[in-house]
């Protein structure tokens, strides 16, 4: 039960945490001594300041807002800053492990710029002119269907737990954080691109079977699954794979939005004999 404040008296948790490079690493027991409202991130801390100086952990605001504590917490993604002690039963050790879908630094820092090269890709924001008045008016409906996915952290914590990541296409697939930014374009009421040709073949939408893991781990609780992916396949369905609609766009010409391009990255700048986040733990 985590009631976040149970109890004043201190008391022993016992931790196991990988620490570790990309050429290997274990897991590695700690004790700390637990106060009420402890979090995840503060024992790591409580070791890092008392007894292993070098442990790596990346962290920014301790608020549930920068999304850089993204760990797994016996074998679940969670963010660290965000996870009281209390969370857990007196007793039970807790594993905090990194996550696994990116590549290792060391310890619990992994190297996630995989997701950064695929923001990079999206064609981004491009809005219609704006009215003759200057403004740029859209109902209220619109835009409170694509507010929920604005609350991103971009903690990727969705992005470990996806198994078509994990196990399959890393660089074919968006992933789940990124198929909602091209929800969030395909809904937007005053974007002028169609992207629903990359979505299917260059972000590959295809290989989401709509498991929910995504979902269930997101903090903000952000219905990625439901409110984002789903109804961008059905738009990318509605596109291609309906005979009726596919008909009346050969008879009526013209699609009513230019077709979205995908970006050309510059080549990676970085030497390639020096690694940036080591080799791929998958
Ligand atoms: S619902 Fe789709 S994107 Fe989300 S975890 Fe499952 S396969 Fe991945
Ligand atoms: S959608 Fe949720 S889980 Fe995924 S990166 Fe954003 S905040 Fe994190
Ligand atoms: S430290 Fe910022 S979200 Fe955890």
């Amino acid at each position: 039960m985590d009631n976040g404040n149970a109890g004043t008296a201190s008391k022993t948790a016992k931790l196991r945490v990988f620490r570790g490079d990309a050429s290997g690493g274990k897991l590695e027991p700690y004790e700390v001594e637990t106060y009420p409202g402890m979090v995840v991130l503060d024992a790591i801390h409580d070791i890092q300041a008392k007894q292993e100086p070098t442990m790596a952990v990346r962290w920014n605001c301790k608020a549930g807002r920068c999304g850089s504590c993204s760990a797994e917490i016996n074998g679940k993604p969670r963010l660290m800053c965000m996870t009281r002690m209390s969370h857990y039963a007196e007793g039970e050790p807790i594993t905090v492990t990194p996550m696994r879908a990116f590549p290792i630094i060391r310890d619990l820092v992994t190297d996630v710029s995989h997701n950064f090269e695929m923001a990079k890709k999206i064609p981004p924001f491009t809005p219609r002119p704006r009215d003759a008045d200057g403004t740029w008016r859209m109902k209220q409906e619109d835009i409170d269907r694509i507010q929920e996915f604005r609350k991103c952290i971009e903690c990727f914590l969705c992005q470990d737990v996806c198994h078509v990541i994990r196990d399959h296409r890393k660089d074919t697939f968006a992933g789940p954080r990124f198929l909602i930014q091209l929800a969030t374009l395909d809904m937007h009421p005053l974007d002028t691109l169609d992207r629903r040709e990359l979505v299917k073949d260059e972000f590959g939408i295809g290989y989401c079977n709509i498991t929910r893991c995504c979902t269930e781990v997101c903090p903000e609780g952000i219905r990625i699954t439901d409110n984002g992916i789903i109804p961008l396949k059905e738009r990318v369905a509605d596109q291609y794979f309906d005979p009726i609609r596919w008909i009346a766009s050969k008879v009526s010409g013209e699609e009513k939005k230019p077709k979205a391009k995908l970006r050309v990255l510059p080549p990676d700048p970085r030497p390639t004999d020096v690694p940036a986040g080591g080799k791929d733990r998958r």
